[in-house]
């Protein structure tokens, strides 16, 4: 029978948009009441390539916190063609970034300064290994002739595989992983390599993107994948393996980026974040290895400590908004105007 009520240790985000400005006050507050820390994404107009921008975001993103909220970011910078590789060293010295973020240029949103070729960053990937800080990838190629549908498998052959016989020590976290072919690749690694996992793409399937036309907010990148990928998400998420841990990817974007002729990628999901993965793990009749998925294997990769803090969830369903604010916008957020199974019950400030 499955559980009404489950109290875990308060879990992290390992994936988060939180963006800027207005758009970071509008969303801050439900990443904050779920989650103690989240690793920040730093794909923002222009990109957070240093550590003293890391540093200054990281004082707007404080400063935007609800009153009493001890949420930590945990900063990232984004790694260029130009990234000097003395930059690492003060990356690994300071006391807020603890990983790099690679985007494949043309990969997604804000990515046009990412890297087109990876040999132009082995400099500062040598610097990385050496100062043990973690590698984030964006898993996907960008070559045109690339069906859409395989350009995680093809960067896993193209890229993944030479870059671990090149810098085998180097810490990675293969980011929003979409397939089977990226679960098998992970799970067979030594455990420098994790990955990180959405509740979306824990939930559906690529036919979410067409159901009864053609649906904006389910696309992301990537792509969402075809059932048997989901199934193999599913299941390395509710595996137990210390490999795998959440990211949620929660990417806001106003409701009129989306629904146009050439519509942004990325869903909205920090509203719901932790009652959607508690769906995805009830599905498997797991939701007692929630815990370690939300809370543990995360902080243990990072090498930083659990949280002490706990979280509440009550099997209690509640209606999502139709939309949320976002600056002067909106943001249709998923789910919206259906269901969640699960609610939170007011967990601590801590
Ligand atoms: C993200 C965004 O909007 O910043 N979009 C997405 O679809 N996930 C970027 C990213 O992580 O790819
Ligand atoms: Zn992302």
């Amino acid at each position: 029978m499955t559980p009404t009520r489950l109290e875990i240790t308060r879990p992290d985000d390992w994936h988060l948009h939180l963006r800027d400005g207005d758009a970071l006050a509008s969303v801050i507050g439900h990443t904050a009441r779920r989650f103690a820390r989240a690793i920040v994404m730093p794909n923002l107009k222009p990109p957070v390539t240093t550590v003293a921008q890391a540093e200054d975001y990281r004082r707007r993103i404080v400063a935007c916190l609800p009153a009493g909220s001890r949420f930590q970011p945990l900063m990232t910078l984004y790694l260029t063609e130009d990234t000097p590789a003395d930059e690492i060293a003060r990356a690994k010295n300071s006391d807020s970034v603890f990983a790099v973020k690679y985007y494949p240029a043309g990969a997604t949103t804000n990515s046009q300064s990412g890297v087109r070729e990876l040999a132009r960053v082995y400099r500062v990937l040598e610097a990385m290994e050496r100062h043990e800080l973690p590698l984030l990838l964006h898993g996907e190629v960008t070559d045109p002739d690339i069906d859409i549908f395989d350009r995680e498998r093809v960067f896993i052959e193209r890229c993944l595989m030479p870059l671990r016989e090149r810098f085998p020590a180097l810490r990675m976290v293969l980011e929003h992983i979409t397939t089977r072919d990226a679960v098998d690749f992970v799970s067979a690694a030594p455990a420098n390599v994790a990955a990180t996992i959405t509740a979306h793409h824990l939930l559906l399937n690529r036919n979410a993107l067409f159901e009864g036309g053609i649906r904006p907010h389910n696309f992301c990148a990537p792509i969402l994948k075809r059932e048997t990928h989901r199934a193999a998400l599913l299941q390395a998420a509710t595996s137990a393996d210390p490999h795998f841990f959440l990211g949620t990817d929660s990417a806001p974007h106003p409701r009129e980026a989306k629904e146009a002729a050439c519509g942004c990628a990325g869903l909205y999901t920090a509203h719901a974040a932790l009652e959607f993965y508690a769906e995805a793990f009830e599905q498997t009749g797991r939701l007692d290895r929630l815990e370690a998925f939300a809370s543990f294997h995360g902080p243990d990769f990072y090498r930083l400590p659990r949280n002490e803090g706990r979280i509440v969830l009550e099997r209690t369903p509640w209606a999502v908004p139709d939309e949320y604010p976002l600056a002067g916008s909106a943001c249709k957020p998923m789910r919206a105007g259906e269901p969640v199974a699960w609610s939170i019950v007011e967990a601590a400030a801590s």
